[in-house]
């Protein structure tokens, strides 16, 4: 059987790392590699290939950035090519960005099977983007791997349970196995920062970040929590969020804070682990942190991971001071850490599994 992986941002390249190796293990497959170029600096990319072992692509699209249309569009076509020439038996897409949706247009239209690893997950308001590519992705794949039974239950919800699996989370599996390259001590201490000192921060989202009031919001709240709390707050700057910093006229509140360039995935996770809680608009690092024992504040309207919400362990917040000043208060209050919500490490078998016991029999 062959397979095909697609990949092109920060959070597919996490997920690769484990189902990939997986896919690779697997004597009678054969796995090929694709990067879309969603992301394509080299500590948005490249040190992700490097750190977590992920071998070369075997094909690059160079999608860069652009609108949604574009990146979209870019990696539907540059898709379909690889697939036509290829011929694989499966397609295997990640989460919810551009390139998961045109990697399972253009496979579905050439009746290749798709597998949407982190299936299941929903979240208003429905016209975020990533909820377009979520909501689509999953109707047109074979194979829905869920972290969770919550990710099962949307899709019944939608009609969807041929092919539904509930196989954990993939960067479970990862965290658990790059632990012991964690480095909390070192990290801290070539940062200046002292572990269970400080908060770490980090904000990338379109809708936060691209409307000079959210921005301002943020910036000012992270401020507050540093003022308020005596922890210094440490942000890595995405490239967009650094972007619309300088565009909006926001450096001054960059002042407050600790800033620095993205940050590779080892010292995401050593930071994650040294720090006192997390505040975050990523998808991906609020589990982190829950994985880490962290609390975490999320800035964003919604989250798929309500286990940790309903469970009070993680908090919504809106992106001004206010209300992320309220959410950090409610995270030093103590509440149970919620157990074993997202599988025992082992998703990344279960989710060869899943593929085996696909009634049409994709090998
Ligand atoms: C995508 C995903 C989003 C995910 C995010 C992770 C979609 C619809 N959204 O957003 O769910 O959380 O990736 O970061 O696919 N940039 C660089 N260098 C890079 C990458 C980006 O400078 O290597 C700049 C671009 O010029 C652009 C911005 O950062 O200004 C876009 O980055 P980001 O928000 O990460 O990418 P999206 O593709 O919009």
């Amino acid at each position: 059987m062959k397979v095909v992986s697609l990949v092109g941002a920060r959070p597919q390249f996490v997920k690769e790392a484990l189902v990939g190796e997986a896919v690779r293990r697997f004597d009678a497959w054969h796995h090929i590699l694709v990067h879309s170029g969603q992301h394509y600096d080299g500590n948005m990319s490249d040190i992700f290939f490097q750190e977590l072992g992920i071998p070369r692509p075997d094909y690059h699209l160079g999608i860069g950035s652009g609108s949604h249309a574009h990146m979209t569009a870019a990696a539907l076509t540059g898709m379909e090519e690889i697939l036509l020439e290829e011929k694989p038996d499966a397609l295997l897409v990640y989460g919810d960005t551009n390139t998961t949706l045109a990697g399972a247009l253009a496979a579905t239209k050439l009746h290749v099977p798709v597998i949407h690893v982190e299936a299941g997950i929903r979240m208003r308001p429905r016209t975020m983007p990533e909820e377009i590519n979520r909501v689509l992705t999953d109707r047109i794949s074979s194979v829905m791997c869920c972290c969770s039974e919550l990710g099962r239950h949307n899709l019944a919800a939608e009609g969807l349970s041929n092919g539904v699996y509930v196989t954990g989370d993939v960067m479970y599996d990862l965290f658990l196995r790059m632990r012991p390259r964690f480095t909390p001590d070192e990290t801290c201490t070539a940062m200046s920062l002292c572990p269970g000192e400080f908060a770490l921060a980090t904000l990338h989202r379109d809708y936060n970040v691209d409307t000079p009031a959210s921005l301002r919001g943020m910036l000012e709240g992270l401020a507050a929590v540093q003022e308020i709390s005596g922890l210094a707050v440490l942000l890595p700057l995405h490239p967009r969020t650094r972007k619309r910093v300088r565009e909006f006229g926001l450096t001054p509140l960059l002042t407050a804070l600790r800033t620095c360039d993205p940050i590779g995935y080892l010292e995401a996770m050593s930071l994650t682990c040294a720090a006192r809680f997390v505040i975050t608009d990523s998808g991906g690092l609020q589990k982190e942190a829950y994985y880490a024992g962290k609390r975490c504040a999320v800035m964003m309207p919604d989250t798929g991971w309500r286990e940790l919400t309903d469970s009070g362990w993680s908090t919504l917040c809106n992106p001004d001071r206010e209300s992320i000043v309220q959410a950090v208060s409610r995270i030093m209050t103590p509440v149970a850490c919620p157990n074993g919500i997202y599988g025992n490490g082992k998703a990344s078998e279960n989710i060869i599994s899943a593929v085996l016991q696909m009634p049409c029999s994709l090998t």
